[in-house]
Protein backbone atom coordinates (compact mmCIF):
# COMPACT_ATOMS: atom_id res chain seq x y z
CA UNK A 1 0.00 0.00 0.00
CA UNK A 2 1.38 3.39 -0.79
CA UNK A 3 -0.18 4.96 2.29
CA UNK A 4 2.15 2.94 4.41
CA UNK A 5 4.98 3.83 2.41
CA UNK A 6 4.30 7.37 2.35
CA UNK A 7 3.67 7.48 6.76
CA UNK A 8 6.82 5.23 7.25
CA UNK A 9 9.57 7.36 5.12
CA UNK A 10 7.89 10.56 6.90
CA UNK A 11 8.37 8.28 10.65
CA UNK A 12 11.57 7.07 9.67
CA UNK A 13 12.68 10.62 8.57
CA UNK A 14 11.51 12.72 11.47
CA UNK A 15 14.74 12.75 13.00
CA UNK A 16 16.10 14.38 10.12
CA UNK A 17 12.62 16.99 9.60
CA UNK A 18 13.57 17.69 13.53
CA UNK A 19 17.19 18.58 13.05
CA UNK A 20 16.26 20.86 10.37
CA UNK A 21 13.68 22.90 12.20
CA UNK A 22 15.19 22.52 15.71
CA UNK A 23 17.43 25.71 15.24
CA UNK A 24 14.86 27.89 14.58
CA UNK A 25 13.20 27.09 18.30
CA UNK A 26 16.90 26.63 19.84
CA UNK A 27 17.42 30.22 18.54
CA UNK A 28 14.54 31.75 20.41
CA UNK A 29 15.45 29.69 23.41
CA UNK A 30 19.33 31.16 23.52
CA UNK A 31 19.11 34.05 21.39
CA UNK A 32 22.78 34.89 23.39
CA UNK A 33 24.52 31.62 22.15
CA UNK A 34 25.13 33.16 18.59
CA UNK A 35 28.77 32.43 17.26
CA UNK A 36 28.15 31.47 13.93
CA UNK A 37 30.41 28.69 12.53
CA UNK A 38 32.39 30.81 9.90
CA UNK A 39 33.41 33.23 12.78
CA UNK A 40 32.22 36.11 10.98
CA UNK A 41 35.05 35.43 8.07
CA UNK A 42 34.18 36.71 4.13
CA UNK A 43 35.30 34.73 1.22
CA UNK A 44 37.70 35.87 -1.37
CA UNK A 45 34.18 36.55 -3.41
CA UNK A 46 33.58 39.29 -0.76
CA UNK A 47 30.38 36.97 0.85
CA UNK A 48 30.23 35.17 3.96
CA UNK A 49 31.44 31.66 4.20
CA UNK A 50 28.19 30.64 5.55
CA UNK A 51 26.65 33.39 7.42
CA UNK A 52 24.95 34.59 10.50
CA UNK A 53 22.64 31.66 10.08
CA UNK A 54 24.69 29.09 10.65
CA UNK A 55 25.31 28.58 14.37
CA UNK A 56 26.87 26.32 16.78
CA UNK A 57 23.76 26.26 18.79
CA UNK A 58 22.38 25.25 16.03
CA UNK A 59 24.44 21.78 15.49
CA UNK A 60 23.99 21.39 18.78
CA UNK A 61 20.29 21.71 19.65
CA UNK A 62 19.10 19.74 16.09
CA UNK A 63 21.74 16.95 16.79
CA UNK A 64 20.19 16.22 20.79
CA UNK A 65 16.55 17.33 19.16
CA UNK A 66 17.09 14.45 16.50
CA UNK A 67 18.44 11.61 18.54
CA UNK A 68 15.83 12.57 21.25
CA UNK A 69 12.98 12.22 18.58
CA UNK A 70 14.42 9.04 17.32
CA UNK A 71 14.19 7.23 20.78
CA UNK A 72 10.97 8.30 20.68
CA UNK A 73 9.30 7.09 17.91
CA UNK A 74 11.44 4.16 18.68
CA UNK A 75 9.53 3.50 22.01
CA UNK A 76 5.77 4.42 20.13
CA UNK A 77 6.78 2.16 17.09
CA UNK A 78 5.32 -1.62 16.88
CA UNK A 79 7.98 -4.39 17.45
CA UNK A 80 7.68 -7.04 14.46
CA UNK A 81 5.53 -9.57 16.60
CA UNK A 82 2.89 -6.77 16.99
CA UNK A 83 2.46 -6.69 13.48
CA UNK A 84 0.33 -9.10 12.01
CA UNK A 85 1.69 -9.36 8.45
CA UNK A 86 3.75 -11.33 6.97
CA UNK A 87 6.74 -9.94 6.96
CA UNK A 88 7.93 -8.81 10.56
CA UNK A 89 10.59 -6.79 10.19
CA UNK A 90 10.38 -3.67 12.38
CA UNK A 91 10.27 -0.71 9.40
CA UNK A 92 9.70 1.72 12.06
CA UNK A 93 11.06 1.64 15.24
CA UNK A 94 14.85 1.70 14.11
CA UNK A 95 14.82 -2.14 15.51
CA UNK A 96 14.91 -0.82 19.62
CA UNK A 97 11.84 -3.81 19.59
CA UNK A 98 13.93 -6.68 17.62
CA UNK A 99 14.76 -7.13 14.16
CA UNK A 100 14.33 -10.43 12.20
CA UNK A 101 17.71 -10.52 11.16
CA UNK A 102 17.55 -14.12 9.41
CA UNK A 103 15.54 -13.74 6.87
CA UNK A 104 16.57 -10.60 5.49
CA UNK A 105 20.51 -11.02 5.27
CA UNK A 106 19.89 -14.41 3.06
CA UNK A 107 21.43 -16.32 5.88
CA UNK A 108 20.60 -19.18 7.48
CA UNK A 109 22.93 -19.35 10.44
CA UNK A 110 20.71 -17.56 12.77
CA UNK A 111 17.85 -19.97 12.19
CA UNK A 112 18.05 -23.83 12.12
CA UNK A 113 14.52 -24.72 12.56
CA UNK A 114 12.12 -23.73 9.86
CA UNK A 115 10.09 -21.20 10.72
CA UNK A 116 12.25 -19.84 13.89
CA UNK A 117 12.57 -16.04 14.28
CA UNK A 118 15.83 -14.47 15.69
CA UNK A 119 15.25 -11.29 16.97
CA UNK A 120 18.35 -8.45 16.85
CA UNK A 121 17.57 -5.03 18.96
CA UNK A 122 19.30 -2.13 19.15
CA UNK A 123 19.72 -0.65 22.25
CA UNK A 124 18.12 2.82 23.27
CA UNK A 125 21.41 4.68 22.99
CA UNK A 126 22.12 3.19 19.92
CA UNK A 127 18.62 4.17 18.63
CA UNK A 128 20.02 8.14 19.98
CA UNK A 129 23.21 8.26 18.93
CA UNK A 130 21.52 7.02 14.74
CA UNK A 131 19.37 9.57 15.34
CA UNK A 132 21.81 12.24 16.35
CA UNK A 133 23.97 11.82 13.56
CA UNK A 134 21.28 11.79 10.96
CA UNK A 135 20.72 15.23 12.56
CA UNK A 136 23.70 16.25 12.40
CA UNK A 137 24.36 15.52 8.85
CA UNK A 138 21.07 16.89 7.87
CA UNK A 139 22.57 20.30 8.97
CA UNK A 140 25.59 19.64 7.47
CA UNK A 141 23.54 19.27 4.50
CA UNK A 142 22.07 23.21 5.28
CA UNK A 143 25.86 24.34 6.08
CA UNK A 144 27.07 22.81 2.77
CA UNK A 145 24.17 24.22 1.01
CA UNK A 146 24.43 28.01 2.19
CA UNK A 147 28.59 27.46 1.17
CA UNK A 148 27.12 27.62 -1.89
CA UNK A 149 24.16 29.85 -1.75
CA UNK A 150 27.06 32.48 -0.59
CA UNK A 151 29.03 31.68 -3.37
CA UNK A 152 26.50 32.40 -6.02
CA UNK A 153 26.02 35.79 -3.81
CA UNK A 154 22.69 34.97 -2.17
CA UNK A 155 22.21 36.61 1.29
CA UNK A 156 21.18 34.84 4.39
CA UNK A 157 17.68 34.09 4.34
CA UNK A 158 17.11 34.64 0.41
CA UNK A 159 14.76 32.12 -0.98
CA UNK A 160 17.04 29.16 -3.37
CA UNK A 161 14.65 26.90 -4.80
CA UNK A 162 15.15 23.24 -4.15
CA UNK A 163 18.43 23.45 -2.61
CA UNK A 164 16.96 25.13 0.73
CA UNK A 165 14.46 21.73 0.69
CA UNK A 166 16.56 19.35 -0.33
CA UNK A 167 19.64 19.52 1.52
CA UNK A 168 18.73 18.16 4.63
CA UNK A 169 17.14 15.09 2.18
CA UNK A 170 20.30 13.87 0.76
CA UNK A 171 22.61 14.80 3.96
CA UNK A 172 20.22 12.97 6.15
CA UNK A 173 20.15 10.20 4.05
CA UNK A 174 23.78 10.34 3.97
CA UNK A 175 23.23 9.88 7.47
CA UNK A 176 21.11 7.05 7.55
CA UNK A 177 23.73 5.26 5.99
CA UNK A 178 26.84 6.36 7.97
CA UNK A 179 25.08 5.53 11.32
CA UNK A 180 23.32 2.22 9.77
CA UNK A 181 26.26 -0.13 11.79
CA UNK A 182 24.59 1.16 14.85
CA UNK A 183 21.48 -1.00 14.28
CA UNK A 184 21.18 -4.38 13.33
CA UNK A 185 22.73 -5.35 9.67
CA UNK A 186 20.32 -4.56 7.11
CA UNK A 187 18.04 -2.46 8.80
CA UNK A 188 18.90 0.57 7.18
CA UNK A 189 19.44 -1.01 3.41
CA UNK A 190 15.57 -1.78 4.07
CA UNK A 191 14.01 0.55 5.76
CA UNK A 192 14.97 3.13 2.63
CA UNK A 193 14.58 0.34 -0.49
CA UNK A 194 12.02 -2.04 0.76
CA UNK A 195 9.47 -0.05 -0.95
CA UNK A 196 10.24 2.40 -3.82
CA UNK A 197 7.60 4.46 -2.16
CA UNK A 198 10.07 5.84 0.33
CA UNK A 199 12.57 7.32 -1.23
CA UNK A 200 9.71 8.87 -3.79
CA UNK A 201 8.16 10.23 -1.06
CA UNK A 202 11.15 12.13 0.43
CA UNK A 203 12.48 13.86 -2.52
CA UNK A 204 8.91 14.66 -4.03
CA UNK A 205 6.42 15.02 -0.50
CA UNK A 206 9.40 17.11 1.63
CA UNK A 207 10.04 20.26 -0.93
CA UNK A 208 5.93 21.14 -0.35
CA UNK A 209 5.92 19.81 3.75
CA UNK A 210 9.30 22.41 4.20
CA UNK A 211 7.40 25.19 2.45
CA UNK A 212 4.26 24.47 4.31
CA UNK A 213 6.19 24.66 7.82
CA UNK A 214 8.33 27.28 7.07
CA UNK A 215 4.87 29.32 6.18
CA UNK A 216 3.68 28.48 9.36
CA UNK A 217 6.84 29.34 11.18
CA UNK A 218 6.82 32.63 9.70
CA UNK A 219 3.13 33.30 11.02
CA UNK A 220 3.76 32.13 14.39
CA UNK A 221 6.87 34.50 14.74
CA UNK A 222 9.47 32.46 14.73
CA UNK A 223 11.29 32.67 11.28
CA UNK A 224 11.77 36.40 9.87
CA UNK A 225 11.07 34.96 6.51
CA UNK A 226 8.19 32.41 5.07
CA UNK A 227 10.32 30.65 3.06
N1 LIG B 1 20.12 28.20 12.46
C1 LIG B 1 21.22 28.13 13.30
N2 LIG B 1 22.22 27.22 13.07
C2 LIG B 1 22.15 26.37 12.01
C3 LIG B 1 21.03 26.42 11.15
C4 LIG B 1 20.04 27.35 11.39
O1 LIG B 1 21.31 28.89 14.28
N3 LIG B 1 23.14 25.47 11.83
C5 LIG B 1 19.04 29.19 12.76
C6 LIG B 1 19.44 30.61 12.34
O2 LIG B 1 18.88 31.50 13.28
C7 LIG B 1 18.77 30.73 10.97
C8 LIG B 1 17.46 29.97 11.17
O3 LIG B 1 17.82 28.90 12.06
O4 LIG B 1 18.55 32.06 10.59
C9 LIG B 1 16.84 29.45 9.91
O5 LIG B 1 17.68 28.49 9.32
P1 LIG B 1 17.99 28.44 7.75
O6 LIG B 1 16.78 28.74 6.95
O7 LIG B 1 18.71 27.19 7.50
O8 LIG B 1 19.07 29.66 7.61
P2 LIG B 1 19.02 31.02 6.82
O9 LIG B 1 19.12 32.13 7.82
O10 LIG B 1 17.90 31.02 5.87
O11 LIG B 1 20.41 31.02 6.03
P3 LIG B 1 20.75 30.37 4.59
O12 LIG B 1 20.34 31.34 3.54
O13 LIG B 1 22.21 30.21 4.67
O14 LIG B 1 20.01 29.08 4.50
MG1 LIG C 1 16.80 29.60 4.80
Amino acid sequence: MAWEGILRALWIFLPAYVANMAPVFVAKLIPGWNSPIDGGRIGKDGHRILGDGKTWRGFAGGALMAGAMALFLAVLAPGPSAIPSPSPFDGWGFAMHGYEAGSHIGTSTFCETPGCRTLVESSPLQVFLFGAIVGFMALVGDAVKSYFKRRRGKEGGAPWFPFDQLDFVVFGLLGFMIASPLLPAGWVWHALTDDWVILATLFILTPALHLLVNRIGYWLGLKKVPW
